[in-house]
């Protein structure tokens, strides 16, 4: 099979991990689109790789049809969804949590899983296509302060391991779990720590198992830490605190 014929959907790829991922993957050859939620945030990432096609795209039922009609998801055999944010919230504090409390959910659970229902069925007729989900090792571990952000991925998760299963006769399609490590990016300010891994070499190493058709991609080593979680949990929340 040869892969360089990938049409690649990344979402949230005007910075961090989704912008080092579209440019690994255009260094290597494949055609690759990315989306940003406004046009500042796409052009900023267009002065840095001028050559990619980007869309808006921000998370809204409104904001998902328009993507899949301008996009004509018949172009693209592989989605990565990428986009994500996270609060550092504390349930102890007074105030108003719902929004946020929702955007959480929305943007790293409900429309990784929706944009995905909009797609499957041009997928399950291609060839060959892949879904690959971005969730984390916040996932299978608890850190305080991170509740909406962790059960939002515990749940991406889920889904994508159980929706794996639902679609294991085809043999057309795979979905796959990507697990990152702390990955030094915006997302991550001031939580930068000795070891952390840059965003290149995240797109390294991820494209590393994506050549490989890894069915899961544990990076850096989370694939340890999933490991120690399962042994002793107290340990693995020692290790991300
Ligand atoms: N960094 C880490 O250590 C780490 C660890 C584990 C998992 N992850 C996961 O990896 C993914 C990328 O993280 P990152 O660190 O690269 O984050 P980041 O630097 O903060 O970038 C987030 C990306 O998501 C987009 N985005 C934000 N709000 C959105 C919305 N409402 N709708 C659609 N897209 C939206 C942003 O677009 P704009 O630029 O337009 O705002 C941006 O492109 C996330 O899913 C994150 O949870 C990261």
């Amino acid at each position: 099979m040869n892969l360089k014929k990938d049409k690649i959907l990344i979402t949230g790829s005007t910075r961090g991990i989704g912008l080092a991922l579209l440019r690994k993957f255009h260094s290597e050859g494949f055609t690759v689109y990315g989306t940003g939620t406004n046009r500042t945030s796409i052009e900023s990432a267009q002065k840095v790789i001028p050559n990619v096609r980007y869309f808006v795209y921000d998370s809204k039922e409104t904001s998902l049809e328009s993507l899949a009609k301008e996009i004509e998801i018949n172009e693209i055999n592989v989605l990565i969804n990428n986009s994500g944010i996270q609060y550092n919230d504390s349930f102890e504090e007074e105030g108003d949590l719902s929004d946020r409390m929702r955007k959480e959910l929305e943007i790293n659970f409900l429309f990784p899983a929706l944009l995905i229902h909009r797609i499957l069925p041009v997928f399950l007729k291609k060839e060959n296509s892949k879904i690959l989900n971005l969730t984390s090792a916040l996932s299978f571990v608890s850190r305080k302060n991170v509740l909406m952000y962790s059960s939002s991925k515990a749940a991406l998760s889920r889904f994508t391991r159980s929706l794996a299963l639902q679609l294991k006769e085809y043999k057309n399609i795979q979905v796959v779990e990507v697990i990152p490590p702390l990955v030094a990016t915006d997302m991550t300010k001031g939580r930068v720590l000795k070891g952390t891994m840059s965003a290149e070499k995240f797109a390294s190493e991820f494209y590393r198992s994506y050549q490989k058709g890894k069915k899961e991609f544990y990076i850096g080593k989370t694939g340890l830490l999933h490991l120690i979680s399962k042994f002793s949990g107290k340990l693995a929340e020692r290790i991300v605190r």
